[in-house]
């Protein structure tokens, strides 16, 4: 089955730090398909804010920063520039800071309300694999196949951890497990496109699993549904 519009999609939902980003790109690069990193939207409206001093108690003013957002995308194989104002913004926007900015104000529904159609013209030929938490259920209801990999909160801080550090940006472990479950809960909880499979995903646990041997699963599911 294919979106409205004809074109192929792949929704790729999860929680904080389970590795939909990661491997959504290597997915993404192996299929030849467009990447929807969703979360980097609520997370540039989250630096513009911040930028800006403007707080996330005040909607109307974060709502108009996400409808106005200058952003460019560059897909260089397994990885993403994005560009705003025509600047790359690299690992500015990866900090828990801005992370946690982003999930607060992703829960203004006039905020998503100004991302969605941003979101669905990211599908086009031969098709997109789209990651966030809303993918399968508000963005993309009619895309051909849906994943939904989880993962204990232990271990999506462990992961976390170890990419922050790699990054040369400072973490605590026992801070990272906190954070995660407190983003998780707001994300979850949110009255808006709450962080929920889709009743049609297919749910991967992917606590014990390298992104290997998540990649050849996902895989494994898309060459059953698509012939690649
Ligand atoms: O996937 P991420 O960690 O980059 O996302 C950052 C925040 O953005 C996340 O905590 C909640 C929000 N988000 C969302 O509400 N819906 C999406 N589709 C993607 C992200």
């Amino acid at each position: 089955m294919n979106t409205q519009t004809g074109i192929p999609v792949v929704t790729i939902d999860g929680p904080s730090g389970v590795g939909k980003g990661t491997i959504s790109l290597r997915v993404a690069e192996q299929i030849g398909w467009h990447i929807l990193d969703s979360g980097s939207l609520y997370r540039l409206t989250a630096l513009k804010a911040k930028q800006s001093g403007i707080s996330p108690e005040n909607e109307d003013k974060i709502a108009e920063l996400a409808r106005n957002l200058s952003v460019e995308y560059r897909q260089q194989g397994d990885s993403l520039q994005i560009l705003l104002d025509g600047e790359v913004v690299g690992d500015t926007i990866r900090t828990e800071e801005i992370g946690n900015l982003a999930s607060q104000i992703a829960a203004i529904p006039t905020v998503r309300e100004a991302l969605l159609q941003r979101q669905r013209d990211f599908a086009r030929p031969p098709g997109l694999v789209a990651d966030g938490r809303d993918m399968g259920t508000v963005v993309f209801p009619e895309a051909g196949a849906k994943i939904f990999l989880t993962a204990s909160a232990e271990e999506r801080a462990k992961r976390r951890y170890k990419q922050l550090i790699e990054k040369g940006i400072d973490a605590n472990l026992h801070d990272l497990v906190i954070e995660l479950t407190e983003r998780d809960e707001r994300d979850a909880k949110r009255r808006v496109a709450p962080l929920v499979a889709a009743d049609d995903a297919v749910t991967i646990d992917t606590t014990q699993l390298t992104i290997d041997e998540v990649t050849e699963q996902v895989m494994q599911l898309l060459r059953a549904r698509y012939r690649f």
